[in-house]
C-alpha cells in the first residue's frame, strides 16, 4: 500500500536542491577526474570548517577533515588510526545501528557493549565507568537519532582512563554540546553521508573528522592502502581503499549550505509533534545544553507493534531503530556479553517507533500524524 506520509522524502529532498545537484554532477563529469581530486578536497576543508564553525575550539585547535566511503569505514579507520586491533575492547552501546559494532570487529578489537540512558537513549557515562577494564581503549559514544551523547562526563569518565573517545556522529550532522558541534568533542569524529542522513550523499560515504593532525593524518594514509601524495604506489604502512568519490563530493557541497535550515525544519516539526502528540506516546527530550537534530523522531509506545499496523493503514510510515539490540543478535552471540542483561536497551527494542521525520514533512503532516497516532494508541501508556 503506497503511504500518504512516509517516514522519509528523498526524492524530494533531492528536487528541492536539484539544479544545485545537476550542476554538480556535470561538473564532476566533465572534469574527467573521478576519484580523490578537487570536489573531495574541497568538501573536506568545507565540511572541516561546517564542524569548526560556531563551535569552541580550544585554542589554536583546527579540525581535519578526511572523506571515505562510509561511515562504518569512518569507524574502522579512526579505530585504526588509534592502533585498536586484536585483544582490545571497546566500549559502546547496543542501542544503535549495527555498523557501530561491525566497525569495531573489522578492526580485530571486541566490543563491550553499556546500557543507554533512559532519557536520551545514548551511552550511559556510569555504565560507561564501570565496565573499563585493563584491555579498554576506546570508547565509541553514538550520538543517536541526532540528540548528542553526555560527551563532558564521558570525557571526564575516559580520559583518565587513558581510553580514545571516537564519537559516532553518523545520526547527528550539525548537532550541538554547548555550542560545539559532535564530532569536535572526542578525539575523532565519524560521519556517514548515507542518502537518509542529514547530510546524505546520491551514494554511499563517510568522513573523519579531528583536531589531532596526527591522527587525520593517519586516517588519510589508511584510506588509501598507506600512500602518500609524493609517493603513490608504495605503502607506507598497510591500509585500504576508501575514498570518498568526486561525484558524492560534490553532490554533498551541493547540499551542505542546506543543512542547517534542514536541521532547524526538523526542529520546528519536532516542536509540532511535541505540542501534538498524544500523552500516551513518550516523548523524545532534549538536555539543557544540547541541540538535537532529529535525524529520527522516536517515541515509545505500548504495543508498539500494534500500533505501527494501525499506522500503516492509516497509510503513515514508521520505522522501528532498531529492532534487535546488538549483543542479541546472532552475529555478535559469541561475544562473552552476548547473554548480558542490558534493562533499558532491550526495554527500548520494544517500544520504540519512528515517526515521519524529514525536512519537507509539513506541520499539517506532522499534526495528521499525531491523530493518528491518538487514534492508533491502547488504553494503557508505557
Ligand atoms: C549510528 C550509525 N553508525 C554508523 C552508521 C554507518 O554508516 P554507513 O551506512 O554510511 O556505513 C550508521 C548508518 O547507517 C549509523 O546510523
Amino acid at each position: 500500500m503506497s503511504l500518504s506520509i512516509p517516514l522519509v522524502d528523498l526524492l524530494g529532498q533531492t528536487q528541492s536542491v536539484r539544479a544545485a545537484v545537476d550542476a554538480a554532477i556535470t561538473r564532476t563529469l566533465d572534469s574527467g577526474w573521478y576519484i580523490l581530486g578537487r570536489e573531495t578536497a574541497a568538501f573536506e576543508e568545507e565540511f572541516a570548517a561546517y564542524i569548526a564553525g560556531h563551535s569552541r575550539l580550544a585554542p589554536g585547535a583546527q579540525i581535519g577533515c578526511v572523506g571515505v566511503n562510509s561511515g562504518t569505514d569512518a569507524l574502522h579507520l579512526a579505530l585504526w588510526a588509534c592502533d585498536i586491533g586484536p585483544g582490545d575492547e571497546v566500549i559502546t552501546v547496543a542501542h544503535t545501528a549495527v555498523a557501530t559494532a561491525a566497525a569495531i570487529m573489522l578492526a580485530g578489537a571486541t566490543p563491550v557493549f553499556v546500557d543507554v540512558d533512559p532519557a536520551t537513549y545514548t551511552l550511559d557515562p556510569a555504565a560507561l565507568a564501570a565496565a573499563i577494564t585493563p584491555r579498554t581503549k576506546a570508547v565509541i559514544p553514538v550520538h543517536l537519532y541526532g540528540h548528542p551523547a553526555d560527551m563532558e562526563t564521558i570525557l571526564a569518565v575516559a580520559r583518565p582512563a587513558g581510553l580514545r573517545v571516537i564519537e559516532d556522529c553518523a545520526q547527528a550532522h550539525g548537532a550541538l554540546v554547548r555550542g560545539r558541534h559532535v564530532g569536535a568533542w572526542g578525539d575523532l569524529g565519524c560521519f556517514s553521508f548515507y542518502p537518509t542522513k542529514n547530510l546524505g550523499a546520491l551514494g554511499d560515504g563517510g568522513a573523519v573528522v579531528s583536531a589531532d593532525p596526527h591522527l587525520a593524518a593517519r586516517v588519510r594514509l589508511l584510506r588509501e592502502y598507506g600512500w602518500t601524495p609524493q609517493a603513490r604506489y608504495v605503502s607506507q604502512t598497510p591500509g585500504m581503499n576508501s575514498r570518498l568519490d568526486e561525484m558524492q563530493a560534490a553532490i554533498l557541497r551541493a547540499k551542505l549550505p542546506h543543512l542547517d535550515a534542514w536541521n532547524e525544519a526538523r526542529r520546528a516539526l519536532a516542536a509540532v509533534y511535541a505540542a501534538q502528540l498524544p500523552p500516551g506516546a513518550a516523548l523524545p527530550v532534549e538536555r539543557p545544553g544540547c541541540r538535537h537534530v532529529y535525524h529520527l523522531y522516536v517515541v515509545r509506545v505500548a504495543d508498539r507493534d500494534g500500533v505501527r499496523a494501525r499506522l500503516q493503514a492509516a497509510g503513515v510510515g514508521t520505522g522501528i531503530h532498531y529492532p534487535v539490540p546488538i549483543h542479541r543478535q546472532p552475529a555478535y552471540a559469541h561475544l562473552p556479553q552476548a547473554q548480558t542483561r542490558l534493562p533499558q536497551t532491550e526495554r527500548l527494542a520494544g517500544e520504540i517507533i519512528s515517526l515521519p521525520m524529514h525536512p519537507l514533512l509539513t506541520a499539517e503532516q506532522a499534526r495528521t500524524v499525531a491523530e493518528a497516532l491518538a487514534a492508533a494508541l491502547p488504553l494503557t501508556a508505557v
